[in-house]
């Protein structure tokens, strides 16, 4: 009889900092797949799973639309696009299966390393430049700070020096980046790890039972690590 369950969707991805971390947990969890050329699509070849490998900023709203069963992503991408569709009134449903050991970061405040930092107030009235408009603003909100933002979906570290902002919000991992533009950290606003995400549209009893093995292959892959 021919197989008619439907291949799990999974989107990462596609280049930078998750996505070796993506192939080393699904080669950990046992599934055999060729990562190594840049194609969209990966079928896996011992089990009913393709792997979708697109921009980061995309993982989110795929999941959400159910365009894509799971997905790995940031949790700072998860929550701007979260907070962005709740803005605007569209649906922002997921479910989170498992917060995962690896792609940690901070959503920062920078400003210019010599500048005086006397708290939050300190920002009140100037324009801080980031790509997560919605993240700045909630932590804005909560501080009581009244400040504009300008988005910038890249390059957001030079932002100060060519003038078109007074500070940065943007993600900062070892710190690099902002030292080499001479710029300090002011204030933490958002801690991040990559999190395994699923669709809230129900799946076929085969498949999720394959959803079901594979979260425990990979508890398995992080627990063996602990
Ligand atoms: C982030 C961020 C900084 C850098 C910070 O960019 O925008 O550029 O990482 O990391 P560091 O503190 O270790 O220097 P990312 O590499 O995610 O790429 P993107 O800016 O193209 O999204
Ligand atoms: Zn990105
Ligand atoms: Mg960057």
């Amino acid at each position: 009889t021919p197989n008619t369950q439907a291949r799990l969707r999974i989107a990462i991805q596609k280049s930078g900092r998750l996505a070796d971390e993506c192939a080393t947990l699904f080669k950990g969890a046992g599934l055999k797949l060729n990562l190594r050329d840049q194609r969209l699509l990966s079928h896996c070849q011992n089990l009913p799973i393709d792997i979708l490998r697109v921009r980061d900023d995309d993982i989110p709203g795929l999941v959400m639309d159910g365009v894509v069963d799971l997905g790995i992503v940031g949790e700072n991408v998860l929550e701007e696009e979260r907070l962005e569709r709740c803005a605007t009134n569209r649906s922002a449903e997921f479910a989170t299966l498992r917060r995962l050991d690896f792609g940690g970061c901070r959503l920062s405040i920078a400003i210019d390393k010599d500048a005086q930092y006397q708290g939050p107030q300190s920002l009140a009235g100037t324009r801080i430049a980031t790509t997560y408009p919605y993240l700045l603003q909630r932590y804005l909100d909560n501080a009581g700070v009244n400040a504009s933002s300008c988005m910038l979906k890249g390059s957001v570290e030079v932002a100060p020096r060519a003038g078109l902002a007074d500070s940065i919000c943007d993600l900062v991992s070892t710190g690099a980046t902002l030292e080499a533009n001479g710029l300090k950290e002011a204030e933490v606003i958002f801690r991040s790890k990559a999190t395994l995400i699923q669709s809230t549209k129900v799946l076929d009893t085969a498949t999720q039972e394959l959803v079901d093995k594979l979260l425990t292959r990979i508890n398995g892959v992080i627990q063996a690590k602990e």
